[in-house]
């Protein structure tokens, strides 16, 4: 079978938490490692999704460009998946010039076909921040609820699709000024077309989530409205039409989904097999399975697959397991309260398994849940500790003290090891079908009754004893016990892959797939064993449940202390002394100040960061440090050539002078 699986692209202004991890990506990892076992055909892509309208915003905040905050993400989410055991076959971004194409050309693909239209609208302007202002740039008073903070895009009070227009009392997100509305030209795709064509193909879909097809039915009911696909942002993928320069593609329609696409082409030219991305979006036979939260619904379920439709060449997905919320502690995941648990922090303390193993048992399939801290120090100390951690060691164990690490051949088996096999060719194939239908927290439960059945039967066999009394019937009994252990390798790999590949050093096998595992083979001796987990003390949870809600620790830590620079790297930057001319407020923040400064030879414009600090006119005829070869960049449409130096604690920043006057354009070494 021919599998091409998906997992929601993040956004590349932030890390990983744990609500991210059990909607899109754990039960997807898991899901594909599963059938990468089974032998299937099967493509797990990503990528990071870096278009959203939050990372321009989050760039001015810092006083950084774009791109700054998306080369940064996108290696820290691309980091912690990896250190998490998530594997993807391809990880992407979507600022790459392939996607850019393949965004633009499935644009214009649905454009020449007629379902892209322009339309006149209204639209918010905000003066003071010279900007239009759509989706989260824009919040107000939503026209359905009423409740304060719906944002341009949704409400996230009453989960409905709103319009900048509608909503009450508008405010720039960034600014806080009143917008005011302008005519502004826009492209509209024609969802409403497609409601029929949809509905019918939902049908067909009569095993998808209840809350999918709820979420569905509700919009259909609303009745399917046109979209708006175009916005007047610098940050994003060009509109691929003359008439509309200056636009971009609005994010969540014609270019994050569409990144599935080019994410999968990248994985074809790596390979360097670059047509093969067409043998899983072309043809018809292939099972596209998008892993999402619930919030991603609706883009998935309706509006993707009438943007597939109206192409006319892909696939449409087959699945779409949807996961609800994870709550931390009785509490809504916030991640502007800080009340999440973050993946990089979580991984710089403790160990990827437990995770992963939490999680899984505590999945969001039907219902919100909650994680609590407490329940993850349960499961590692009482399930993995001391069942499979447990009975893994007291074979080896054995084995190492009673035989020198040889594994005994077993005459024929009894009754009480038949049953043991039994149980094991019964969960492979128990186990396999809730992975492959979805079902994962099942999965994880049912396969935790394997170790635990392995110390009731090395319980009741009692080795210790038939060792001295009746040597043949602890052979069996031990090898039966390496079977299961032999077993375990293999079924764990998806959920427990670190723990795994301890099991595969100690049994040396080889790869095997899932379908072995239902007739384990022994190896000959057994290796060292390795120490599969270690029990969490409730101090270490106590210190992480303090953390939720308080301050964030910075995401990004200064060069590690093992991180020397060389003596020439550092030569490469260029700093001089630069003489501020004019200061003046970058219009609308209070934080950005544009200065014009004397390089010696040379009069430039910066735009720095201190404008809570400083009053612009304190600064004029003082002497800075400033990068002089620092590529430009636009900070809120303002060019910036350089950047200055300033000590900075918090809030608190003070500039770096000189303690004497010296020329402008003087270098610093
Ligand atoms: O909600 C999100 O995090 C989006 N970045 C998901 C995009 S999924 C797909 F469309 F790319
Ligand atoms: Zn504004």
């Amino acid at each position: 079978m021919r599998i091409l699986v998906t997992s929601a692209l993040p956004y590349a202004n932030g890390d990983i938490h744990l609500g991210h991890l059990a909607g899109a990506y754990l039960p997807a990892d898991i899901y594909v490692k599963y059938h990468r076992l089974k032998g299937s055909d099967v493509v797990y892509i990503c990528g990071s999704d870096e278009h959203g309208v939050a990372i321009p915003q989050a760039a001015t905040r810092q006083g950084v460009t774009p791109r700054v905050i998306i080369d940064r993400y996108h290696e820290r989410i691309k980091q912690s998946f990896a250190d998490l055991g998530i594997e993807f076959d391809n990880y992407s971004r979507t600022s790459l010039p392939l996607h850019q194409k393949t965004a633009q050309d499935f644009f214009r693909r649905v454009y020449d076909k007629g379902y892209i239209k322009p339309r006149v609208t209204r639209q918010l302007y905000c003066v003071s921040c010279r900007m239009s202002l759509a989706d989260r740039y824009v919040e107000g008073t939503c026209p359905y609820c009423g409740s304060d903070g719906a944002r341009g895009d949704q409400c996230e009070a009453c989960g409905r699709w709103t319009e900048p227009t509608e909503l009450i009392a508008p405010r720039c997100k960034t600014c806080g000024n009143t917008p005011e509305p302008r005519e502004t030209t826009h492209w509209f795709f024609a969802l409403s077309e497609f409601q029929e064509p949809l509905r019918k193909w939902l049908e067909s879909k009569p095993d998808w989530k209840p809350n999918v097809k709820r979420f569905c039915e509700g919009w259909f009911k609303a009745g399917l409205q046109d979209r708006s696909v175009t916005r007047d942002l610098e940050w994003g993928v060009p509109v691929p039409l003359a008439e509309a320069a200056g636009k971009v593609l609005y994010v969540w329609l014609f270019d994050a989904p569409i990144g599935y696409i080019s994410s999968t082409k990248e994985w074809a030219a790596r390979i360097g097999q670059p047509d093969r991305w067409k043998d899983y979006w072309l043809d018809p036979g292939t099972r596209l399975v998008h892993f999402i939260g619930k919030d991603n619904i609706v883009f998935h379920a309706m509006v993707w697959p009438a943007m597939l439709m109206a192409h006319g060449d892909w696939v449409l997905p087959a699945e779409i397991p949807a996961n609800e919320f994870l709550n931390i502690e009785g509490k809504k995941l916030s991640t502007s309260r800080n009340w999440a648990v973050w993946l990089p922090e979580y991984l710089a303390e403790l160990p990827p398994d437990p995770l992963r193993y939490a999680l899984a048992l505590n999945l969001p399939e039907n219902r919100d849940v909650d994680f609590t801290w407490h329940d993850y120090l349960a499961r590692n100390n009482n399930e993995l500790a001391d069942v499979l951690g447990n009975f893994v060691n007291r074979v080896a164990v054995f084995l190492h003290k009673n035989y020198g690490g040889r594994v005994p051949d077993a005459t024929a088996d009894d009754a009480a090891g038949l049953e043991v096999l039994k149980a094991i060719e019964d969960t492979t194939v128990r186990v396999g079908k809730m992975i492959d239908g979805f079902r994962i927290k099942d999965a994880a439960r049912e396969l935790m009754n394997l170790p635990a059945l392995g110390n009731r039967y090395f319980d009741g066999q009692a080795p210790w004893r038939t060792f001295k009394s009746d040597r043949v019937q602890c052979n069996r009994t031990m090898n039966t016990c390496v079977r299961l252990v032999s077993a375990l390798e293999v079924l764990f790999q998806p959920f427990l892959p670190f723990t795994s590949a301890k099991l595969g050093r100690m049994l040396n096998l080889g790869r095997r797939g899932w379908d072995d595992a239902a007739r384990p083979v022994v190896p000959s001796e057994l290796g060292e064993p390795e120490i599969l987990f270690n029990k969490i003390e409730d101090a270490v949870i106590e210190a992480q449940v303090a953390k939720l809600g308080a301050p964030p620790e910075p995401s990004v830590p200064a060069a590690e202390e093992d991180e020397m620079l060389e003596f020439d790297e550092f030569r490469r930057v260029k700093l001089v002394i630069a003489k501020v001319l004019e200061a003046e407020r970058v219009e609308g923040t209070d934080k950005l100040l544009k200065l014009k400064v004397d390089l010696g030879e040379e009069q430039r414009q910066v735009v720095a960061g201190i404008g809570r600090t400083y009053d612009p006119a304190s600064l004029v005829g003082r002497s800075i440090v400033l990068v002089a070869n620092l590529k430009p960049a636009k900070i809120r449409g303002v060019e910036s050539n350089g950047m200055l130096l300033a000590a900075v604690a918090g809030e608190d920043v003070s500039l770096v002078t000189v303690d004497r006057a010296i020329a402008p354009g003087s270098e610093v070494s």
